[in-house]
């Protein structure tokens, strides 16, 4: 082909019109299902994580209170390019001290109106053509539109034209750098300590709870109600020493937490299996036919507590731990009984991993039991504030502040 006629092409597909516009559920699926195939996004090297959205472009979102799709399409026949999506809800930025009695200060949560920015996807053949950054300015000006303060994303560290889009060109800053823990779901169950006693609460039980002691957590949802009532949240357990407290003596979050033992820790269980799939790709025979054989033997001798690899290279499902927390000098042993548990439950359910994100130096982490393979230590979360005006009075601007030592991961934005 002659240098000219090239540069023709190219004169004529840099001409072609992109627009943004929402995204129809009833004419999109398949054209967005088509990037997202193209997309695999994952770590730099062979393997690769797919993500199978079960038919429903929009399920990540779709349990906000506030979220929108838009899709970029472009050229007369309408080819769709790329996507994004966007979330709002109140989260607490920081916390003030308010006076309660005389010599009595009690910390009060300052929420902010937040944005999130997920599953944005341009398709390979139009990268470097502006429309990545096309729909994030639309879905900004939506945010905006509808009072968000401040918007964040999260991505893989090494993810270079990620953080390059949003730092560079969307005035984003690094902000947090927490931690995915995976943990493999093996064909034997595991033992829960004896010495702790694990206890479901039923919702308002937790909601109290978690609005007593975590509301002051930085990213905690306002809206953690609709969090712990929707069908996806599978339960939240307590921890306690065993003797101190069982199902039948339970006296309530009001009480526990005006007596509560020395150490205690709870977390709540999302159900990710039923909103998407996630596959990992690339994976040698060998590699697969090995993983194959750990777990054959799991599965026949359980006994011999064989910590197997999970099926990871098929679509499998997970479960997310979310408002992981405790006091007390023991949190971290009650919390590792709650993994385990948790880790039982998911095996139940047919699940291959759990999942759960924490701050970099939230100090329960070393009772989250995890593989460092499958984990990603430094999730990079970016933030920008959207706005100059807005009186966030005692924290100031937000994304200027330092990190909290706890973070609380909302499961719908997983
Ligand atoms: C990240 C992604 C959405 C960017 O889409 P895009 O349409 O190519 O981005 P744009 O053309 O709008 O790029 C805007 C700016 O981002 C930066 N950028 C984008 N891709 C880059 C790359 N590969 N290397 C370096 N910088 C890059 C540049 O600053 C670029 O401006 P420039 O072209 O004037 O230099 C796209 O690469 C993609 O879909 N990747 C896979 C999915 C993914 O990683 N999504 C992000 C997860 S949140």
């Amino acid at each position: 082909m002659s240098v000219s006629s090239m540069n023709d092409m190219e004169a004529k597909s840099s001409e072609r019109v992109i627009e943004v516009r929402e995204f129809e559920a009833s004419k999109d699926c398949l054209g967005v299902e088509d990037v997202e195939r193209r997309c695999e996004v994952g770590p730099s090297g062979a393997l690769s994580l797919f993500t199978d959205l079960l038919g429903d472009p929009i399920c990540r979102v779709r349990h906000s209170p506030a979220f929108l799709m838009l899709v970029a399409e472009i050229g007369e026949e309408k080819e769709i390019v790329g996507m994004i999506r966007g979330c709002i809800k109140t989260v607490t930025c920081g916390k003030k001290l308010y006076r309660n009695g005389k010599n009595n200060k009690q910390p009060l949560p300052v929420f902010t109106k937040l944005a999130y920015i997920l599953g944005l996807r341009v398709s390979p053949s139009h990268r470097r053509m502006g429309i990545g950054l096309k729909l994030v300015e639309k879905m900004e000006e939506w945010f905006r539109e509808n009072g968000a303060e401040y918007s964040y994303i999260a991505t893989e560290s090494d993810n270079f034209a990620s953080v390059k889009l949003f730092t560079n060109k969307c005035g984003y800053s690094k902000f947090r750098t927490p931690s995915i823990l995976v943990n493999p779901v093996f064909a034997h169950r595991v033992n829960v300590s004896n010495r702790v006693t694990i206890l479901k609460l039923g919702p308002n039980d937790a909601e109290y709870l978690y609005r007593r002691r975590f509301s002051t957590t930085e990213f905690f949802p306002r809206d953690i109600d609709s969090i712990l009532n929707n069908k996806l949240s599978l339960g939240t357990f307590l921890a306690v020493p065993r003797g101190s407290h069982n199902a039948d003596s339970w006296p309530g979050s009001d009480l526990f937490l005006l007596d509560p033992p020395e150490s205690w820790a709870v977390l709540s269980v999302w159900n990710c299996k039923d909103v998407f799939k996630l596959e990992v790709r690339g994976a040698s025979r060998v590699r697969r036919t090995l993983a194959k054989t750990t777990r054959v033997v799991d599965k026949a001798l359980p006994f011999l507590k064989l910590p197997s690899v999970p099926e990871v290279f098929r679509p499998f499902g997970f479960h997310f731990l979310y408002g992981v927390g405790g006091e007390g000098p023991r949190a971290d042993k009650m919390v590792k009984a709650l993994c385990r548990h948790a880790h039982n439950f998911a095996k139940e359910s047919g699940c291959s991993v759990v999942a759960t994100e924490v701050a970099s130096r939230e100090p329960l982490r070393f009772g989250i039991p995890h593989w460092k393979t499958l984990s990603c230590a430094e999730d990079l979360w970016c933030i920008k504030r959207l706005g100059e005006d807005y009186s966030d009075g005692s924290v100031g601007d937000w994304t200027k502040s330092p990190p909290d030592l706890s973070i609380f991961v909302d499961p719908r934005e997983f």
